[in-house]
């Protein structure tokens, strides 16, 4: 039973003031030394290469693509990878990385305007939103989930959604995060509320953890039918079809 729709806070004010360097989060978070941060990206790759079935007759569309770390595991194998995201100087690296293959294309703007963005029917759409996207998200998440749904279900395309989980914010969040200082700035207890999933970082940093009734609440409202996820203590991964995916052995 779903009562209350999912009231996610919009935090997206603070957080368009943070600055991202593409070398930090290179340093920290790809190659940091957090092994639980490490676990879950390889996790989530492993998670899409095992759901997506054919994915050379996919388009993998990353909304919020950062640097494209993502983008270069997936160009290789799939039809087509179209990169999204609204941060100039992540964006940067990513069209510098795009440029390399000749299936991707890089789309600057916002997750809240993808319908428009995209502004054409695709085949077999793989929309993803790894790595707690929704969480630091410079904009309106409501609408982002909606433009999500919206474009994955008119396309009969599949989503993968990856977040972190609020259970895990105090025994891992905090221990990961110090080793992100460089990167995120450092933990702001006073403007953090993690009994509410909120973490703050002196440098305007924000993100947004969310606890297991609203991932539950949020895909109810992505529609589509779950077909596979992971529940981990730190991370939850969940991979939605519309109707009519391309489903199946390859
Ligand atoms: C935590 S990073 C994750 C990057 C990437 N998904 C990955 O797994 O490496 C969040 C990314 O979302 C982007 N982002 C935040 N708000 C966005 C929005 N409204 N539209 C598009 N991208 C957004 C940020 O610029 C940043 O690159």
């Amino acid at each position: 039973m779903y009562m209350a729709m999912l009231e996610i806070p919009d935090l997206g004010s603070t957080s368009y003031m943070f600055k991202w360097s593409t070398e930090q989060y290179i340093e920290e978070v790809e190659n940091g030394s957090d092994p639980g941060l490490q676990e879950y990206q390889a996790a989530e790759i492993k998670f899409i290469k095992d759901n997506i079935t054919k994915p050379e007759e996919k388009t993998f569309i990353d909304v919020g693509a950062g640097y494209g770390r993502v983008v270069t595991q997936l160009a290789p194998i799939a039809k087509q990878v179209i990169a999204i995201d609204i941060d100039k100087q992540l964006l940067e690296e990513l069209r510098r990385r795009a440029n390399h293959f000749n299936n991707a294309l890089v789309i600057e703007g916002s997750g809240d305007d993808l319908v428009k963005l995209i502004n054409k029917d695709i085949e077999h759409p793989v929309l993803l939103s790894l790595q707690n996207t929704l969480g630091p998200w410079d904009g309106n998440r409501q609408i982002a989930i909606q433009q999500l749904r919206a474009l994955a279900e008119q396309n009969k395309g599949e989503l993968i959604v990856s977040l972190f989980c609020r259970e895990a914010i105090q025994d891992w969040g905090i221990p990961m995060y110090a080793t992100t200082e460089g990167l995120l700035g450092k933990y702001d207890p006073a403007k953090s509320d993690l009994a509410t999933g909120i973490y703050r970082t002196s440098t305007n940093y924000e993100s947004y953890w969310f606890s297991e009734e609203e991932r539950e609440e949020l895909k109810h409202q992505l529609g589509g039918h779950v077909s596979n996820e992971i529940r981990d203590h730190k991370y939850h991964i969940f991979h939605i079809t519309y109707a009519e995916s391309i489903q199946g052995a390859s």
